[in-house]
This record gives structure tokens, sequence and C-alpha cells, in this order.
């Protein structure tokens, strides 16, 4: 090999190995910039339905935000018999009927305390009301508690996946 061209081929051969190495560091760049697997775990959580009690309002927690969950009771079933905005809230999961919302109030963002004795939900900052399927029953809240992103997986919702049933509550404005 004349030493010209043995140059050009180390040329070569050496741009190929630096261009090599600098897409190992775009990979090991993009790595960095992608969040953890336990980060991206983080945006949702995952509920069993099978614990809850019929009528026990439990808070459960979805991206630092308190998550409603209430088992209606017959009783509230009742209720909203007649009333399909309040059915059109309902979650079905098995044979069990949920009330699930986003706990914070509409108008300036407290958190509702549930009434257990009247089965409805009374915010203490400026007095709105709501009832068990999480519709104002009293302003100023200007609309229902917000439904979070959910998606039924057997006996199991998982929060922050939207699944048909969210997807058809946001279709007809159920949701925000
Ligand atoms: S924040 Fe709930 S009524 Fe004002």
């Amino acid at each position: 090999m004349k030493e010209n061209s043995r140059r050009g081929f180390m040329g070569k051969a050496f741009g190929a190995v630096a261009g090599l190495g600098a897409i190992g560091s775009l990979v090991a760049m993009k790595k960095s910039w992608d969040p953890l697997p336990s980060v991206k775990a983080a945006g949702f959580t995952t509920l069993d339905m099978s614990i809850y009690e019929e009528g026990v309002m439990v808070t459960e927690k979805w991206r630092g935000k308190p998550i409603f969950v209430l088992k209606k009771t017959p009783e509230m079933m009742k209720d909203e018999e007649g009333n399909p905005e309040a059915q059109a809230r309902n979650i079905k999961v098995g044979n069990d009927n949920f009330m699930i919302a986003i706990g914070l109030c509409t108008h300036l963002g407290c958190i509702p305390a549930f009434r257990k004795d009247k089965g409805d939900f009374l915010c203490a900052c400026h007095g709105g009301m709501f009832s068990a399927s999480g519709l104002v029953t009293k302003v100023p809240p200007p609309r229902g508690f917000d439904i979070p992103p959910f998606k039924i997986d057997g006996n199991k919702l998982l929060l922050g996946e939207v699944g048909p049933e969210y997807q058809a509550m946001k279709d007809n404005g159920v949701t925000l």
C-alpha cells in the first residue's frame, strides 16, 4: 500500500470509529434524557377494585392528586335512576359501581369532605356541594368533579391510561 492510500484508509477507518463513537454518545445522551423507568411508572396508579366497601369513601393518590373512590350503595344507585347525567359518570367494574374522581373542588381547588351520613361531599371553602356521583348540588363549583383518565382491566383500574369507557366520557362531555 502506498503511503498516500494508507493515510486515506487510516483516515476513513478513524472517521468510521469516530462516527460510531459519536452515535454511541448520542445514544448515551438520549438515555440520560429519558425518564427513569420508575418515573414513567409513577404516571400510573393501579387500583384493585375488589377491596373497596360499599358507601366507604377512600382517597387514593395519582400524580400527586387526591382521587376519590366511592363504591356505590344500592341506595346511591337508586338515587341515580332517572338522572342520566349522574348515570353517565358511573364507572362499572365487574358487578360493582363506582364514583371515581379527582378529589379537588372545581371552584378553587379545595379538597371537599365526604359526609357519610348524607352520602355527599361538602367543600368547606365556600360551601360548594357535590352528590355521590360527583355532580354539583350547590354552587359555586362550576362543574362536577373531574374524572381522571382510567382503563378497566378485569378487577383492576389503571389510573393514567385512557380506556374506551374514559374516552367515551370525554367524547360525551361528561368530564373535561
Ligand atoms: S373551593 Fe370549593 S366551594 Fe370554593
